[in-house]
């Protein structure tokens, strides 16, 4: 049912944590589960020097959000803007059909991760427009 990355990013899952003094943090939840995923950026001249989550979730959440953060690190904020879940579901091989939400969830706390950035620098990030 699971692909060998989901399993191998929900027993090592990469960038667990959380950064001090964050540059963007966003959180996100979903009503229907109840999971929770938190995101932190660090980032310097617009590229994304560090990434970390923390969730609370099912596996399908903890490997997304763990491919997600590897997939956007040492990326530009243009770049990690664009990160969609489909892309987050093709890294880790596929999800079950109940499971893709979860991915979903993903995408989401790194856009609002960013939201966040933009607001407290007062940047505008192209792609955001529809998370206000
Ligand atoms: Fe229980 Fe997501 S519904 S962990
Ligand atoms: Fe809700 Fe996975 S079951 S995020």
């Amino acid at each position: 049912m699971y692909t060998e990355e989901v399993m191998d990013h929900f027993r090592n899952p990469r960038n667990v944590g959380e950064i001090e003094n964050a540059d963007g943090i966003g959180e996100v939840g979903n009503a229907q589960c109840g999971d929770i995923m938190k995101i932190y950026l660090k980032i310097d001249d617009d590229i994304i020097t560090d990434v970390k989550f923390l969730t609370f979730g099912c596996g399908s959440a903890i490997a997304s959000s763990s491919m997600a953060t590897e997939l956007i690190k040492g990326k530009s904020i243009d770049e990690a803007v664009e990160l969609t879940n489909k892309a987050v579901v093709d890294a880790l091989g596929g999800l079950p059909k109940v499971k893709v939400h979860c991915s979903v969830l993903a995408e989401q706390a790194v856009k609002a991760a960013l939201h966040n950035y933009a607001e407290k620098t007062g940047k505008t990030i192209k792609g955001l427009e529809d998370f206000d």
